[in-house]
């Protein structure tokens, strides 16, 4: 497994462009499912997790292409013939569930292996699963697996979500496309990934109103047709680099940013000093000499601060003047970077889901690990401007949802390398 060796050099300077949403394409690619007909996305991004996807569907019978170098997906579900996602593919990748809705509305019954992924928290897939009953659905769940059957199709219900779940909305919304009457979600997820999973299946035909509102009603269709949609960008990947000029300075342009995908971080990065704009494509983003300011961030479903971003924004608190106080609100256990920033020299206290960071004039480089997605980037970001070398290994964890993270940090002038691990 691959190594990530970061030195902190000194400023930077350039664009990083950003690709198409990797939360996003992770549930547009499963709605190829509910039809017959080919389902093309175009802006796709090339990553690990999409060809876990693919392998996944392949098995169930979908025929998947990855045209344009990876950055088209040409999907096709017209013969569907296994009903069964087994869990030696399932278990890589969490988002793996969000076959379920799809096949239960269009084949009536779906075997899904419940699932793994990112060691952050416990996880459940109750309210997926409550939803698709709701709509009619039969489960039972037998040696980890769920087995679900829908005998003459889902019917549309008025699903409540206790609380807000990205992937039990996905599932919900897709699964109600196909069934009888209508479906009302509320207090659905309203990130911009449901929105964008909204218009391609308005695209393929689906009848939906309110995506990104409080509430989704969903009139159900006897068949989707095929669609072509363009994925919408990755606003994580966004608010990742966007962080990298402000830890170690500069000023970068972000190709295709926009700052409605990313409001609430964009006033919290702000604050610490940082100087956000809108430029005629994107954004830029530029820390002149001046310290960071520390912040208090607390993580809430969107519009609010995205989870995803906190653990890349405590890098930068980590050297900011003062104190911060990060809380988690959104998964339990999602501090796991922070033992490893204390090795690089960080002021971090942990309690439950609070993280307390006092800021320290500067990091040193040191090696460190990272066990989920975001904290490996979190690393990588800390490790530009520390002092030496960083280095992170594990990295497939990054492969999973960065794509070269090391080219499009070293094209605006970091230090950065991807070595063999011999270990
Ligand atoms: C998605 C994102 C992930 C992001 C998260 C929150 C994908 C592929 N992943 O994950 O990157 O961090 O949204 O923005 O899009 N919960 C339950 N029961 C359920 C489902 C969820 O209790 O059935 C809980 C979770 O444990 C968590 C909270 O609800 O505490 C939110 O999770 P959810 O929004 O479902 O996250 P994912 O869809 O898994």
């Amino acid at each position: 497994m691959d190594k990530i060796v970061v030195t902190g050099n000194g400023p930077l300077q350039g664009q990083i462009p950003i690709a198409g949403a990797k939360n996003a394409c992770l549930t547009l690619m499963p709605a190829t499912l509910l039809s017959d007909e080919p389902l093309t996305l175009t802006n796709a991004p090339r990553l690990s997790d999409i060809r876990t996807m693919s392998t996944l569907l392949q098995s169930l019978g979908a025929e998947v292409s990855s045209l344009n170098e990876g950055r088209v997906l040409a999907l096709s579900s017209h013969g569907l013939d296994n009903h069964t996602a087994d869990y030696d593919i399932v278990r890589k990748m969490r988002a793996s569930i969000l076959v379920l809705g799809p096949m239960l509305a269009r084949e009536g019954r779906a075997i899904v292996s419940l699932p793994g992924g990112c060691a952050i928290g416990a996880r459940p897939v109750d309210l997926h699963l409550k939803a698709l009953e709701a709509m009619g659905a039969e489960l039972e769940l037998r040696d980890g697996y769920v087995h679900a059957e829908a005998r003459g199709g889902l019917k549309g219900a008025v699903v409540e979500f206790p609380i807000v779940s990205v992937g039990a909305t996905e599932n919900a919304l897709m699964a109600a496309t196909l069934a009888k009457g209508t479906t009302v979600l509320k207090n659905p997820a309203r990130e911009p990934e449901i929105v964008d999973l909204a218009r391609c299946l308005q695209a393929m035909g689906a009848q939906i109103e309110g995506a990104g509102t409080d509430q989704i009603t969903v009139e159900g269709v006897d068949r989707l047709h095929g669609a072509t949609h363009p994925v919408v960008i990755d606003r994580i990947e966004l608010g990742t680099y966007m962080l990298a000029p402000a830890i170690a300075g500069g000023s970068v342009e972000l190709p295709g940013g926009r700052i409605d995908l990313v409001g609430a971080f964009v006033e919290k990065l702000r604050a610490t000093g940082v100087t956000v704009t809108e430029t005629p494509d994107g954004l830029k983003v530029a820390r002149d000499g001046d310290g960071i300011r520390a912040v208090d961030v607390v993580t809430e479903p969107f519009p609010g601060f995205p989870t995803d971003l906190q653990a890349q924004m405590m890098a930068l608190l980590c050297t900011a003047g003062g104190v911060s106080v990060l809380e988690e609100r959104i998964f339990e256990n999602r501090f796991m970077h922070a033992p490893e920033l204390i090795r690089m020299g960080a002021r971090i206290d942990v309690h439950g889901g609070t993280a307390t960071v006092t800021g320290v004039d500067r990091l040193k480089g040191a090696p460190v690990m990272a066990t989920d997605l975001r904290a490996s980037v979190s690393l990588i970001l800390a490790g530009l401007a520390a002092e030496g070398d960083t280095v992170v290994s594990r990295v497939y964890h990054l492969d999973r949802g960065y794509e070269r993270v090391e080219d499009k940090l070293s094209a605006v002038g970091a230090k950065i390398e991807r070595v063999p691990d011999d270990d």
